[in-house]
Formats: structure tokens, C-alpha cells, sequence
């Protein structure tokens, strides 16, 4: 861990159950500044609830979070974002039928609490804002490379510039923590080696940011430090060399073959 920078986001003793079952127990995670921390994990390891726990769409059983040296445990979702947690949640889709522009000024919309719909309707009280997330929004595109694809129907864009585009909406609140929850699932290797060129453009930019893929070889050359969970448990945490080679994250995780 870099010892001169701080802990943006510190998750303690994080849990939740659905019923009697834990889809997370017990998690302690810390997240650097700066750093990208990846979470890895079979199906159904809880990667995806500490997501939803961190976002707040979803209550912790037990636990603590705190951002930037706050509690957020109790915030509600938008406040959340508002203070600059986004989200890029599995499966996440676009609006069809919206620009790629488009999509990402509904993402400014809701990381700033103006009404979603203004951003479609263009409502003249909110003019200035418009202005305001209209300029994000180029800048946003930009950032990801699809400054020449802003005017096209987000569904016309192939699946990586799609990957892409649920990266500028979720930057376009200018966050200050970036959760990307398995964003290269069904990319061809191209377009995997594209975003993770991306992912690496964002970290050097300084943007904090978790990442969750399956793909341990695309989060070993990401990550700087990962988390490995397996039923809800953390089950290892260092960084990627470490992880590779722990021998219960190769039984639990790797099938058992050992670290290339
Ligand atoms: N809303 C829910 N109600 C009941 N059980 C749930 C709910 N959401 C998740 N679970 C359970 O919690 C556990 C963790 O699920 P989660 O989606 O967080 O896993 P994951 O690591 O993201 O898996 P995947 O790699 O498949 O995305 C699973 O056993 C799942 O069935
Ligand atoms: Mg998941």
C-alpha cells in the first residue's frame, strides 16, 4: 500500500443476508486513493451486493462504510453520488433511442440531483445547467475516447464504445470514486484490451476507482491491490503478484491450477 496516500473508502465488518443466507459476511476493505482495487470471486461470491452496499442501494446488515473519512452507512443512494461515488453495475444498460450524448447527460442529471428528464425535455429553467452538463458531457466523451460518436443512437455503437459510453455517463458527475462492476463481460479481446487501456488512462489520470471481473489476468496487469471473496467471505486481500499466489484463492478460485 502507498503509505502517503489516504484511505478514500474503508468498508469494516460489512455484511448482508438475504433470509438466513450471507451473500457478504463480515468484509474489512480498504480502498487507496489513487489506487484501482479490484474484487474477484466465483459466482455469487458477493461482489456485486458490496457494490450495491457501497452505493447504498441496498442496507448493510451489519458493518460500517466510510468515504472520505465519513460515514455513509445511512446516506441515501443519491447523496452518495452526490458526493461522488458512481457506479457502473453489471449488465448496466443504455437508453435506447438517446444519443450516446444523451445517455451521458442523464448520468450527469442524476450524480447532481437536477430532474432526469430535463436533460431530454430541455426545460428553460434549467438552461444553465443544461449548458453546464452539456460541456461535462463532451468532456466526459472525450475522456473515453468517443468524441466523434457523441450525435450517434447509443444502441448503433458497437458493445466496447457501449462499455465505453457507461463510463462517460458514471464520469460525467466528475466522481472521485469509480465502481465498475464486470464492464468487459462479453467483449471480444480487442475490445478487453481497449478498456482495459481505458481503465489504466483513468488511474494514471488519478481517479480511484474498484473493479470487479472475472478475468484475473485483466485485473492483475489493473490492480494495484485486489480482494478476493468466496461465499461473502474475504478470503485474501494483497497485491496482484500475492493473490496469484495464495494457494486459497488458487483452490477456491483459480480450479486449482497454480499462478503462470
Ligand atoms: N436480492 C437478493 N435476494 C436474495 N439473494 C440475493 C439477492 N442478491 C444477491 N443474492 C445472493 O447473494 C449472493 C451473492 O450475490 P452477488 O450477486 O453479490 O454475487 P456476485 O459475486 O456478484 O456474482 P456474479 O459473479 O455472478 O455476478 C448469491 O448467493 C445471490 O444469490
Ligand atoms: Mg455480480
Amino acid at each position: 500500500m502507498t503509505a502517503s496516500m489516504p484511505v478514500l473508502l474503508s468498508v469494516a465488518g460489512l455484511s448482508r443476508r438475504f433470509g438466513g443466507v450471507y451473500a457478504l459476511r463480515d468484509v474489512d476493505l480498504d480502498v487507496v486513493q489513487g489506487e484501482t482495487h479490484a474484487v474477484i470471486g466465483p459466482n455469487g461470491a458477493g461482489k456485486s451486493t458490496l457494490f450495491s452496499l457501497i452505493g447504498g442501494h441496498l442496507k448493510a446488515s451489519a458493518g460500517t462504510i466510510a468515504y472520505d473519512g465519513t460515514r455513509i452507512d445511512r446516506a441515501a443512494p443519491h447523496r452518495r453520488a452526490r458526493s461522488g461515488i458512481a457506479i457502473v453495475f453489471q449488465g448496466a444498460r443504455l437508453f435506447h433511442g438517446l444519443t450516446a450524448r444523451e445517455n451521458v447527460m442523464v448520468g450527469a442529471h442524476a450524480a447532481t440531483g437536477a430532474g432526469a428528464l430535463s436533460a431530454t425535455l430541455r426545460l428553460p429553467r434549467h438552461s444553465r445547467d443544461e449548458r453546464r452538463i452539456r460541456a461535462w458531457s463532451s468532456e466526459a466523451l472525450a475522456r473515453v475516447g468517443l468524441a466523434d460518436w457523441a450525435d450517434r443512437p447509443a444502441e448503433a455503437l458497437p458493445l466496447g464504445q457501449q462499455r465505453a459510453l457507461q463510463v462517460a455517463r458514471a464520469l460525467c458527475g466528475h466522481p472521485r470514486l469509480l465502481l465498475l462492476d464486470e464492464p468487459a463481460s462479453g467483449l471480444r479481446a480487442a475490445e478487453r484490451a481497449a478498456l482495459a487501456q481505458l481503465i489504466a488512462e483513468l488511474r494514471a489520470g488519478g481517479l480511484t476507482m474498484m473493479l470487479v471481473e472475472h478475468d484475473v489476468a485483466f485485473v492483475t496487469r489493473l490492480a494495484d491491490r485486489i480482494t478476493v471473496l468466496d461465499l461473502g467471505r474475504v478470503i485474501a486481500q494483497g497485491v496482484p503478484q500475492a493473490i496469484r499466489a495464495d494457494q486459497r484463492v488458487i483452490d477456491a478460485y483459480l480450479g486449482g491450477e497454480s499462478a503462470p
